[in-house]
Formats: C-alpha cells, sequence, structure tokens
C-alpha cells in the first residue's frame, strides 16, 4: 500500500479518526470484552465513532469479522479497523502471570507462552498485544508487580525480548503472530507508597539505571507500539511528557513506531491539572507526538478546529497518521483486512491439548520452594493428606489479566492430587472452625492452599497490609495443635509477609499459574517434578522495609551485625533484610558450590575474561540450578550497588553429577549508565560473584585496565 498516497487522498476527519481508539461496545453491543477502565459516554456523533482507527479488543473471530465487515463496507477508502486488546500471559490457554514467569529464570518460558498467545488472539482477529509490560517494580504495595518480571533491569529485560519475540517472530503479518506494545512509558512501577495511579518522582540517575532498561530492551526487539503511562514524571502526565516521549523515546530509543495512551490517559491530563481542558490536552498530546487516543475525545473533538486557527500543524497529523498506517500496512491488513481471523482455527488451536501441556509445563518451572524443612516434601507414597483453605477447592489460578480465561476448564489442587493417586482423606475450602480439628487427627500431613483474593491483585489494587488473613493462617495453628506436619501452597501476584506462616513446615510460593496450575502443583508436591523457580522480588519481613531490593548501595554506614555501632543503617524493630532474598529458591536436589575460576584477573577494554565454577547434584534427585553472575564495582565515581545482576544459566544437574557452568564477562558487563543516559565504565578493582542467590555467592577479584597500563579512571 502506498501510505503516503493514501494519506493525500484522506479528508482531514477521516486522518483524525485514525488516531481515535474505543472499546468494541462502539461497535457491537454484545462483545465478550472486558475492559480496564471505566466506560463512560464520550459524547460522540454516530460518524466520530465510525470514524475511529482502532478498537479496544474483540471477543472472538465472529465478532471481529462481524464488525471489520460492517465497517469497510461504508469506509469510503476501505481503511481497515485495527484490534488491539490485553493479551499479557494467555489468551484462552492462560500462563502464569509475568512475575512467575520471570521466576523460572528461562526466557523460553516467556517466548513459548507468548508464541501460543500470539497464535491464539490472532485467530480471533487480534492484531496488536498491550504486552509485555515492562515497568520495574520494587514495591509489592503495587498491585501490578505479577505483571511485571522483578525488580532486577538485566532480568527483566531479558525476558522483555523474549515476550517481544515470541509475539512479533520476524513478520508480524505472518499467520501465528501479532504486534507487541510494550507499556507502560515510563516508570509506572515506581509509583509513591505503591499506590497505584501515584505521582512518579526519582532522579534521573534512577530512571536510567533502573525502570528505563525493560522499555529499552522491547524497542531494541522491535517492539512495534508504545504505550504511554498514567503517571506524572517531573510533574508532568507521562502522557503529554516531552523529555519522556520525545527526548527519550523518539530522541535517545529512536523509537518511530506507534505511540498510544493509556486508557484516557489523554483527559486526565486535565484531571492532573496541567491542562485546562480536552483542547489544551489535545494540544499537549500532539505536541509529545502521541499518535493514538485511548477511550476519550480530545482529539477527535478539537484537533480540526485546532488546524484551522493554526494552533497545530496538519503536518504533525500526518506523522501521525503516517505512522499509524504503517503499521496497518505492516499487519497486512490493506491485503487481507481480516488478518488471520478464523472461525475453524479458532475452535481448532485454542486451549489445544498441545496448547494446555506447554501452559502445565511452563508452570513446573515457575513455582518457587521457600521452605522444606527435613525434606517433608516430595510427599511420600500413602502419605494421607488434608488440603484445606481457600485454594483447596478453588480452579481461580488464571490471575488477572485473563479475561477469556474459563477457569472452569480448570481443577482444584485437591483434585488434582486426588487424579495423582495422593490419598487425600479431608479436603476444606472453608475458613477453619475447632471441630476441624478432629478431622485433621486423621492426616499425616496438612497441605494449607491459602493465599491472596485473586481480586486484590492487578490493576488498582494497591494494599498496605501484604500478611495473609488470619482466618487462612488458623489451619496452620489447628494442625500444629496436633503436632502434624504442614505443606503451605501459597496463591499470590505479588510479595507477601509471610512471617504468619513461620510455623509451615514447607512452603512452595504458587503464584497464579495459569490453567494448569494445579496439576503442575501436584507433580511438584508428588515429586514428579523437581521445583526450580527463583524468585525475582525480595519478600519483604515487614511493610515498613518496602522499598527492599537486592542491588541496594551499601550507605555510609552499613549496618555489620558482628560490630556493636547503633550509629549505622538499621530498623530498630526489624531487620534490614528480606525474608526471602533475590534470586532464592530451594529443589529436591542439593547443589554443592566449588572451585570458582577466573580465566585471568585482568580485563581490558576489548579484552573479555571468563569464570567459571562446579556445581556438584549432592543428592540421588536431578534437578535444575540456576546459577547466579553478579558484579561490584569495588570503587566508582558514582556509588554503585552492593551487586548487580549480569547473567545467569539454568542448568540441568542428575544425581551426583557435576557440571561446569562458565559466563564470559566484558567490559561491557563492568560498566554502568549516568544520569545522562550514557554508557560509562570505570577501571579499576571489581569483584566478580557466583551463587545460587544473591545472599549466597562465592567471589574473585579481578582489574580493569586499559591496556596494560596501570590503573586510572575513565571519564
Ligand atoms: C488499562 C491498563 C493498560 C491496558 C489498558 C487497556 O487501564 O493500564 O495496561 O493495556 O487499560 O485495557
Amino acid at each position: 500500500m502506498d501510505i503516503r498516497k493514501l494519506l493525500k487522498e484522506m479528508s482531514l476527519e477521516e486522518k483524525i479518526g485514525q488516531m481515535l481508539q474505543l472499546s468494541p461496545h462502539n461497535f457491537i453491543n454484545k462483545s465478550e470484552t472486558k475492559i480496564h477502565g471505566f466506560e463512560y459516554d464520550l459524547g460522540l456523533t454516530t460518524k466520530q465513532v465510525f470514524l475511529a482507527g482502532s478498537v479496544l479488543g474483540i471477543g472472538n473471530a465472529t465478532e471481529h469479522q462481524e464488525v471489520q465487515r460492517k465497517y469497510l463496507k461504508d469506509s469510503r477508502l476501505k481503511i481497515p479497523l485495527l484490534f488491539m486488546a490485553d493479551i499479557v500471559h494467555g489468551y484462552e490457554t492462560i500462563f502464569p502471570i509475568p512475575l512467575a514467569l520471570s521466576c523460572s529464570w528461562n526466557t523460553d518460558t516467556a517466548f513459548h507462552s507468548a508464541r501460543i498467545s500470539a497464535f491464539e488472539a490472532s485467530t480471533a482477529g487480534i492484531q496488536v498485544t498491550f504486552s509485555p509490560m515492562a515497568d520495574l517494580s520494587r514495591d509489592p504495595r503495587w498491585g501490578r508487580v505479577m505483571e511485571g518480571y522483578g525488580e532486577d533491569p538485566y532480568l527483566l529485560s531479558m525476558f522483555v525480548r523474549a515476550m517481544v519475540r515470541g509475539y512479533q517472530q520476524d513478520d508480524i503479518s505472518a499467520k501465528g503472530n501479532m504486534a507487541s506494545c510494550v507499556k507502560h512509558f515510563a516508570g509506572y512501577g515506581a509509583p509513591i507508597a505503591g499506590l497505584d495511579y501515584n505521582t512518579v518522582d526519582m532522579s534521573r540517575l534512577s530512571f536510567y539505571q533502573t525502570y528505563l532498561g525493560g522499555y529499552q530492551a522491547a524497542i531494541d526487539e522491535g517492539s512495534k507500539m508504545v504505550m504511554a503511562s498514567f503517571n506524572t514524571f517531573d510533574g508532568i502526565p507521562a502522557t503529554v511528557n516531552q523529555f519522556l516521549m520525545i527526548d527519550v523515546l523518539r530522541k535517545q530509543l529512536n523509537f518511530n513506531g506507534v505511540t498510544i495512551t493509556d486508557y484516557d490517559g489523554l483527559n486526565q491530563v486535565i484531571v492532573h491539572r496541567v491542562a485546562h481542558d480536552q483542547r489544551e490536552a489535545a494540544i499537549q498530546g500532539i505536541e509529545a507526538k502521541i499518535d493514538i487516543e485511548m477511550a476519550s475525545s480530545c482529539y477527535i473533538k478539537n484537533i480540526k478546529d485546532l488546524i484551522e486557527t493554526s494552533i497545530i500543524n496538519e503536518s504533525d497529523i500526518n506523522d501521525a497518521v503516517e505512522r499509524i498506517l504503517s503499521l496497518k500496512s505492516e499487519l497486512g491488513l490493506f491485503d487481507n483486512p481480516y488478518g488471520h481471523s478464523n472461525v475453524d482455527d479458532e475452535k481448532r488451536l485454542i486451549k489445544s491439548n498441545e496448547h494446555l501441556s506447554k501452559a502445565k509445563e511452563i508452570a513446573h518451572e515457575c513455582a518457587v520452594l521457600l521452605k522444606n524443612e527435613s525434606n517433608i516434601l516430595p510427599l511420600s507414597n500413602n502419605t494421607k493428606v488434608a488440603v484445606v483453605g481457600p485454594y483447596a477447592t478453588s480452579k481461580s489460578t488464571n490471575g488477572v489479566w485473563s479475561w477469556k480465561g474459563n477457569i472452569n476448564d480448570n481443577i482444584s489442587l485437591s483434585d488434582a492430587l486426588i487424579n495423582e493417586g495422593v490419598d487425600v482423606v479431608y479436603i476444606n475450602g472453608e475458613n477453619p472452625v475447632i471441630t476441624d480439628i478432629d478431622m485433621l487427627r486423621e492426616v499425616d500431613v496438612v497441605i494449607c492452599a491459602l493465599g491472596e483474593d485473586i481480586e486484590k491483585t492487578g490493576e488498582a489494587k494497591s494494599i498496605v497490609d501484604l500478611e495473609l488473613p488470619l482466618f487462612q493462617v488458623e489451619w496452620i495453628k489447628l494442625a500444629k495443635e496436633i503436632k502434624k506436619k504442614v505443606i503451605t501452597v501459597l496463591y499470590n501476584g505479588r510479595p507477601l509477609v509471610l512471617n504468619n506462616i513461620d510455623q509451615s513446615d514447607a512452603i512452595l510460593e504458587a503464584w497464579f499459574l495459569g490453567s494448569k496450575s494445579n496439576e503442575a502443583l501436584a507433580d511438584l508436591l508428588i515429586g514428579k517434578k523437581n521445583p526450580s523457580g527463583k524468585l525475582t522480588m525480595s519478600f519483604p519481613r515487614h511493610e515498613g522495609q518496602i522499598p527492599i531490593y537486592y542491588n541496594h548501595l551499601t550507605t555510609g554506614r552499613p549496618f555489620n551485625k558482628d560490630v556493636h555501632n547503633i550509629y549505622t543503617s538499621f530498623y530498630l524493630d526489624c531487620e534490614s533484610t528480606p525474608k526471602y532474598p533475590f534470586g532464592f529458591g530451594l529443589s529436591y536436589s542439593n547443589f554443592e558450590y566449588d572451585n570458582m575460576v577466573l580465566s585471568d584477573y585482568e580485563i581490558y577494554l576489548n579484552k573479555s575474561i571468563t569464570t567459571s565454577i562446579t556445581i556438584t547434584n549432592k543428592s540421588n534427585v536431578a534437578g535444575y540450578e540456576i546459577v547466579q553472575l553478579y558484579i561490584q564495582d569495588e570503587v566508582s565515581k558514582i556509588a554503585r550497588p552492593e551487586k548487580e545482576l549480569k547473567g545467569f544459566q539454568k542448568i540441568l544437574i542428575q544425581p551426583y553429577e557435576s557440571k561446569t557452568v562458565k559466563f564470559n564477562i566484558s567490559m561491557k558487563d563492568l560498566s554502568y549508565i549516568d544520569s545522562l543516559g550514557e554508557t560509562k565504565w570505570e577501571y579499576g578493582r571489581y569483584i566478580i560473584m557466583i551463587g545460587t542467590n544473591s545472599n549466597s555467592v562465592q567471589k574473585k577479584d579481578i582489574i580493569f585496565k586499559e591496556n596494560n597500563n596501570e590503573d586510572k579512571k575513565h571519564t
């Protein structure tokens, strides 16, 4: 399609219409699509609705084809509608929530979940997904941590890249692919006090070193769209923030694709009191090069007049519409407006056994074994168990952003255990009453399936109390009163404060693992599969510690438990370390690390070195171990974190086998980003660390030199 030629044929109204995205309920009454936003009347004329260029979600292939057909019939230039939706961790086959995926430390899990999501959603006519969410967050009070990939920029970026590759492959018009829209640009994961939509206030250093990397990774991987975030940044709503949307996104990151507001994000500029009215908001949106306005009407109601009164240039509108039409063209919509929407494919492909078994395979890798006293897990044969607590009989394991996932197709944990032949003699999905204690006397082990109310996770779900409700914990107390072994299985979308389940003998962090969650958990509990996940967000001991994260600076008075000095950085009423640290996770295997070596103690500008370590599985159970590589710059002009993750490898080690893991270290791994967003490096001594989690590492020193000269600082 000759976009420039088409542009010339379009009327001003038709061009402005391309910059409007509306919910499907404007086009079809009975759509199955769930909208994540408050739907209110935008006061649009029928003609304005008809001119809209894209649709926020659609329920299925039949709906999609009906809307597209009706639209094209009366469209003067036959410009097809573009359908976008939130396919975040699955379409109908639901995968583990992104935070859980990241705990696999295996980007293949992300890639395959994105591949299958794209296959299923594209058969229903969806061509763009509002995913991945690349917002780094260190604050579990914020409900949307479940949508992210943890607290570390390096690991998050690796997963974001895998998701974009999984959705897009090399050709977004090809069958089974769809375009990715990375979100929410930028810094949305750092709202003050963990309150969703709240102000984001951070230094440029933090922005460039910690928060920007995920979006940059998606753009470097070719993400076709970027969604602006709701929050203010430097006091200006991201949606109209020219530092973010132009200086950083368009210039520094060299993004030339389509930008879109979040749901009524442009209208919110008025609510932020940074625009008097929709007219001013429209001007600011155009000046920030925001191309599509989602679910509000500033553009459609004001741009024509703004052009006719020369407040804005039509060339800016032409540029925005050219980007939008180019995306439609790259998706092949001018050749085939229906894309890969296909009712037969939909029936055949969606929730196929192949997709569901992949979902189960992925779920196996995402659970994290936090505790396993006296190796109570895996359950030994003929163990009589009780399965109690709100998730004993629940099928609600899909997590939020699973609007097409039908939980009725899932099975509960108790049923999954029974299907695996476990002797489940008592099940109670309710809160305990004292008489239940008699029922527990009959069993050897009590499995407490506890967790968060799924409706308390995700968007607009900020909380201040991260502990499990006491009525749930009562089950553990009852079981302990009669000296039973307790295995707690946790269903949650954020790090929790777990002090009140300390009496558990074992704790399995199950997150929300999707359609095949409980089958996967049953496999892990009986030892058919060996847990391999590791945490990608620190679990606090108390909410008062938040934000708590592994890659913190030392401070000038670091706390040292071996030296009595009250004038150091510590809490009087709580340990300052996390309850469970970044990178932590147990296995049924027993891995020992030994013999860390370096290929050289000196590294030069253009000469990398390698480091390796040997891991031995001292058990009779094969298992995957996630080996982590961290670095520390001993002295630098800008204080740097105690440790920074620079690599990880997940390896399978057979019983009593030893494997040597090798990492390449180049000066790129030693560099840092400064407050201008520039990459810097400094010569000098660095500590290289390899270990099983961020708190358990072996260390070796290296010297980074220019080239056989004495140490000197590089500016
Ligand atoms: C929501 C979310 C965003 C989502 C959009 C469309 O408010 O913030 O992540 O993509 O609206 O549903």
